[in-house]
């Protein structure tokens, strides 16, 4: 993709996906470019420069790939929010609903120590209620979130009010 210049240049919206109504942000698009996916990790790292971090939480699936890359480029440990039934050890769950379904979180119990600071990451701020719903599990175990970061907000869904109405900071480098 020649000329890119920002990194929404780099996310493409499906429409109807997966229901009719739904534009779908895409950032299949954005992880596959080198220069684009770099660039999405500098400036989500950006605004936490020189503040202690001690762990990334991403949430599942797409704040994975880039909870790791940002844990990877901080060196500091990656824990995971994922759905219902997919961690192995004794687990923390909380309920939430999202723009097309309900769902519930977890996160194990011994993966964040009390007092430990915390940054959270997703591909796509839409109602917040995935990010509530893991900064919810992340201060249950006493966990210090200093901020929440996403690629995209949808801010007529409400997302970035709700985490900020629970004390969130929050970064999005595109709408
Ligand atoms: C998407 C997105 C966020 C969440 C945002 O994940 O990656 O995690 O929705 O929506 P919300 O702000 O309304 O909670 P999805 O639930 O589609 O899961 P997936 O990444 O596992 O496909
Ligand atoms: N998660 C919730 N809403 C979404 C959207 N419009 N695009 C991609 N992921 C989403």
């Amino acid at each position: 993709m020649p000329n890119q210049t920002s990194v929404k240049d780099y996310i493409r919206t499906i429409v109807d996906f997966p229901h009719e109504g739904i534009l779908f942000r895409d950032v299949t698009t954005l992880f596959a470019d080198p220069r684009g996916f770099r660039m999405a990790i500098d400036q989500m790292l950006h605004p936490y420069a020189g503040m202690r971090i001690d762990k990334v939480v991403g949430l599942e699936a797409r704040g994975f790939i880039l909870g790791g890359a940002i844990a990877h480029q901080l060196s500091v440990g990656f824990v995971p929010v994922r759905k219902k039934g997919k961690l192995p050890g004794t687990t923390i769950s909380e309920d939430y609903t999202l723009e097309y379904g309900e769902a519930v979180v977890e996160l194990h119990d011994d993966a964040i120590a009390a007092g430990e600071k915390v940054l959270v990451v997703d591909d796509l701020l839409a109602t917040g209620g995935t990010a509530a719903a893991g900064i919810k599990l992340v201060e249950r175990l006493g966990g210090e979130i200093v901020g929440c970061a996403f690629v995209i907000d949808l801010p007529d869904l409400g997302g970035r009010k709700k985490l900020e109405a629970l004390g969130m900071d929050v970064h999005c480098l595109c709408a």
